[in-house]
């Protein structure tokens, strides 16, 4: 992968002038009366059944006084329904009885607020929902269907405090319909090989349950690659299959072979030459459409990344740019990245529980206006090629793969020093931009405003981008030297230079995967596995195209895109994608926030 460009002299100028199945809801809701203490409930349950399986989610909404532990009680009318594997909570079942109580994590429950559990479960002959649920032993509902009389109101009114019942949406949407945000109330998939790794290193089970991307990084990688040094043995639908097992409700792919790819660097390139387009389509994307529209999977939610890197090097790294590359330009001549990402885009977003998000690079690449507007140019039109629309594109990411700091808590792009503005610093190099949150929101409404939906949603790779540890400055830095004394001393992206981006000696792993952290964000993601190397920092003989990038050597210092700085890269990295044990070690050491 290469991602980090800075602006010639001349662009500086520029710069500074300028699923199948059926869902269906019950929900009832009856106060308890004041004699029964202050527990008060309403809970919803949902399916979604297929034959013989199906996914429940149910809703628990707490009507009466804060809850610090809750149990969850409801009979299943059937015999033959049995809870498989259930989530956000401890599930037993006893005959017909089931009981569901509190995590360790989730437990209290503020007045008012709802919690949100599920399980995977199994049934012969036919479904039928639970009619009652207690929580702490009293009935939520009585046994009252919801379209049946109210009881007459009791002598005590309820609290003016208690807010009116909502009914939250289902969790499950019908095949063909995309809900505005994938991530949100639901479980990801957790790719057990990256798991097995992650505890074959001391601590590792610390984060190992969190879920990571799955990269297809090549042909053989859809049927999966026993013998590849690299990368898992799993293939799509392995993982797929894999997902159903674990109850998980997304699973995140990246779609990463274009022609040429990687065209500014050489540590991530690939199988396919510059002119292989026509296999890229019919021997990658189309097999990959073939098993992701498989009605099998069609309750997933089915997530793509698609092709790191490559449409803002078709800006920023052609010839005219600083360290240009006849590669990129190309694949730019001849099409290949904008006709091939369209034909991606085209091919699975048809698919009904398939959603796409686009790398967009990160801050430290593309914060500059003169790379901002046309790189935002430049993904619309790949999303409007080869028959697609942008309706196929729910979205975006940025950071993949790379370093950047989510948030410079300790100083801001419009802060100056001694009458110096930061922007005019080493470090920030006149970018708009000092961390990657505010330039994804930015990045989001710029990509509105040249035509994409106005509900699409970012999302940032937050995989190694902590800076945590002892080296993170504790507050900003003095204001009495120079700006870019401040800012050396203010910033906790620890890097030499915001280009670098093999391996990073100080780096920690990010924000934990979460949805909808922040306005615009639809998640924090882990898309690169922490532990899978960016590049060999020596020359490793392979059979994956992958090549020797100096910029994952400790010893080089630099060219001009990273302002001749020294690379940063931790020594004894092997290939791309392969398990990078003193890496992990080190992420999880300067995990921000610790672990
Ligand atoms: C490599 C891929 C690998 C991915 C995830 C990329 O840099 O080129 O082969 O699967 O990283 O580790």
């Amino acid at each position: 992968m290469s991602m980090r460009k800075r602006l010639s002299g001349r662009r500086r100028a520029l710069a500074l002038s300028g699923v199948g199945a059926l869902a269906a809801g019950v929900l009832v809701t009856i106060p308890v009366t004041a004699a029964q203490a202050a527990t008060q409930c309403s809970v919803n349950y949902t399916t979604n059944d297929w034959a013989g399986g199906f996914t429940a989610s149910v809703t628990i909404r707490n009507l009466g006084d804060a809850l610090t532990s809750w149990n969850l009680g409801f009979t299943f009318p059937n015999s033959s329904q049995r809870v498989q594997q259930g989530w956000s909570a401890k599930w037993t079942q006893s005959g017909q009885n089931v009981t569901a109580a509190n995590e360790s994590y989730n437990g209290a429950v503020a007045s008012g607020a709802s919690i949100t559990l599920g399980f995977n479960g199994a049934y012969s002959g036919s479904n039928p929902k639970p009619t009652s649920f207690t929580l702490n032993g009293v009935t939520c509902n009585g046994g009252t269907p919801p379209t049946s009389t109210p009881p007459p109101p009791t002598s005590t009114p309820p609290p003016t405090t208690t807010p009116p019942p909502t009914f939250p949406p289902p969790s499950t949407i019908p095949p063909g319909q995309k809900v505005d945000n994938p991530f949100l109330n639901a479980k990801g998939y957790v790719n057990p090989e990256w798991k097995a790794k992650a505890e074959s290193v001391a601590g590792g089970s610390r984060v190992s349950n969190n879920p990571t991307a799955v990269w297809i990084d090549r042909i053989a990688a859809i049927n999966g690659t026993p013998d590849s040094s690299s990368n898992g043995a799993m293939g799509v639908r392995a993982h797929l299959d894999e997902a159903l097992r674990q109850g998980a409700q997304y699973v995140q792919f990246v779609i990463y072979n274009l022609p040429g790819r990687d065209c500014s660097a050489l540590a991530s390139n690939g199988e396919l030459g510059p002119e292989e387009l026509p296999r890229y389509k019919a021997e990658y994307i189309d097999p990959i459409a073939a098993i992701q529209g498989d009605s099998k999977y069609a309750n997933l939610r089915i997530i793509n990344i698609v092709e790191i890197d490559s449409l803002p090097n078709l800006v920023t790294n052609t010839s005219g740019n600083p360290g240009g590359t006849a590669m990129c330009d190309t694949v730019k001549a001849n099409g290949a990245y904008v006709n091939g990402v369209g034909y991606a885009l085209a091919k699975l977003g048809a698919i009904g529980n398939v959603y796409n998000y686009i790398d967009a690079g990160h801050h430290g690449w593309l914060g500059w206006d003169s790379n901002f507007g046309p790189v935002a140019d430049q993904l619309k039109a790949a999303a409007v090629a080869s028959g697609s629309t942008v309706n196929n594109v729910h979205g975006f990411i940025t950071n993949t793969a790379n370093y950047s700091a989510l948030k410079e808590p300790h100083f801001k792009i419009t802060d100056s020093v001694n009458g110096t503005t930061v922007r005019n610093t080493k470090w920030v190099d006149w970018n708009m931009y000092v961390d990657e949150l505010s330039f994804a929101q930015a990045f989001r409404q710029k990509l509105v405003s040249v035509g994409f939906n106005s509900n699409i949603g970012m999302l940032i790779d937050t995989s190694r981008n902590g800076w945590g540890g002892s080296a993170r400055p504790a507050g900003p830095g003095p204001t009495t030297g120079t700006a870019n004394e401040y800012v050396d001393a203010s910033r906790v992206d620890r890097r030499f230079h915001t280009g670098n981006w093999c391996n990073q000696a100080g780096a920690g792993l990010g924000e934990r995967p979460k949805a909808a952290p922040e306005s615009g964000i639809d998640a924090y993601v882990w898309v690169k596995p922490p532990g899978e190397s960016d590049g060999s920092s020596k020359e490793i003989p392979n059979n994956e195209g992958k090549g020797f990038d100096r910029m994952c050597d400790p010893t080089y210092t630099g060219n001009e895109r990273n302002g001749n700085n020294m690379s940063g890269a931790l020594a004894d990295a092997p290939i791309s994608g392969a398990w990078f044990a003193a890496q992990f070690a080190q992420l999880m050491q300067n995990a921000y926030p610790a672990l």
